[in-house]
């Protein structure tokens, strides 16, 4: 099968597309024949680590690729939820830049109903990352105000429409005039450009400076969070929440995965370039071998969210 391969050339990171052994699923395993794979800065991460550290040619190669979308082409003997034909998407322990990934049955929920199978690709990392951060770390309620930073690119422009859907009131930063736009088409309510304007006064202002001052009032804490740290079973526990709580928001058509542009698997370097220069509203998703039919250009007129409320999941 082919597969991306890591390697440096001087100063340069070479990704190409080599021939690889089939991977060999052990019994609570799936093999997926991954239809796309999403590009995340983790990957770019390893990539840089792997150009810090390597020190000869030995030196075992990043494996890159952390979550996918495809069919299910063998089904481990443990495995009974999944059977061959499955369209599936989950987070894989790297390797999701091949056309064959071996992944933890536990690991891959259903496409959403009505999503095509590959931009499915860009949702399981960002949508498991969202509702650990915000429902079960912070446990968001309706009628919160949420402060986003960034928030036109992959995580932000999802975690706009799952607020907005459970009713919280979205305010966002950005950094051009364009993603003040595509964030607001997603339904942020109040859309600060940082590089113009002071977030803090504009936020204070626009909350009549109720919401900073209330966190020393009601002795409320901060918490940090990042679903990469967590173990395959806390992933596997995340996945179903998402697959419960988020994925019928989709198959209703309240929330919808953005693809900013598709990338072949053997244009792997250049999806890593983009990402890098942050021109994306949306994610940035590496697309095996099916040619590119998204646009390049603004991928809101594509987004159906219809701002009614949904009911929180915390609420008390
Ligand atoms: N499972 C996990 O824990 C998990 C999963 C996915 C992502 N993440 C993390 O979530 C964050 C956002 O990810 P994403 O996929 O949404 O990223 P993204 O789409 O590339 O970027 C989000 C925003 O960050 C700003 N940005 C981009 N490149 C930058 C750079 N080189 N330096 C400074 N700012 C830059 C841009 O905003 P402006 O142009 O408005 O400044 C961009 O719109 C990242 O830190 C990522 O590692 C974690």
């Amino acid at each position: 099968m082919k597969a991306i391969h890591c390697d440096l050339l001087g100063d340069a990171d070479v990704l190409q597309v080599i021939e690889v052994e089939k991977p060999k699923i052990r019994d609570d395993e799936v093999l997926i024949e991954v239809a796309a794979t999403s590009v995340n800065w983790a990957d770019l991460w390893k990539l840089a680590d792997f150009r810090r550290k390597v020190r000869s040619a030995t030196s075992p190669k990043p494996n890159l690729g952390l979550e996918c979308s495809g069919r299910i082409v063998e089904v481990g003997s443990q495995v009974t939820r999944w059977k061959i034909g499955d369209e599936v998407c989950g987070i894989v322990p790297g390797g999701g830049y091949a056309e064959l990934v071996a992944v933890c049955d536990k690991l891959v929920i259903p496409i959403p109903m009505g999503i095509p199978l590959r931009d499915a690709a860009t949702l399981p990392l960002s949508a498991c990352l969202i509702w650990h951060c915000f429902f079960r770390l912070n446990r968001v309620r309706q009628d919160q105000i949420i402060l986003i930073h960034r928030a036109a690119g992959g995580v932000g422009s999802l975690a706009i429409q799952i607020l907005k859907y459970y009713g919280c009131h979205v305010y966002i930063t950005a950094g051009t005039r364009e993603k003040i736009a595509f964030c607001k088409g997603l339904g942020a309510e109040v859309c600060i450009n940082y590089r113009k304007e002071n977030f803090y006064k504009r936020v204070f202002e626009e909350t009549k400076g109720k919401d900073f001052g209330v966190i020393a009032a009601k002795n409320i804490s901060i918490a940090g969070g990042n679903s990469l740290s967590l173990s395959p079973a806390a992933h596997a526990t995340l996945l179903n929440d998402v697959e419960k709580n988020i994925w019928p928001a989709i198959a209703q058509q309240r929330i919808r995965p953005i693809v900013y542009k598709s990338f072949k698997l053997i244009e792997a370097a250049d999806a890593h370039t983009a990402m890098q220069k942050s021109i994306n509203l949306g994610k940035k998703n590496g697309i095996l071998d099916v040619p590119s039919t998204q646009s390049s250009s603004h991928p809101v007129s594509h987004v159906a969210v219809n701002h009614s409320r949904a009911q929180a999941p915390y609420l008390s």
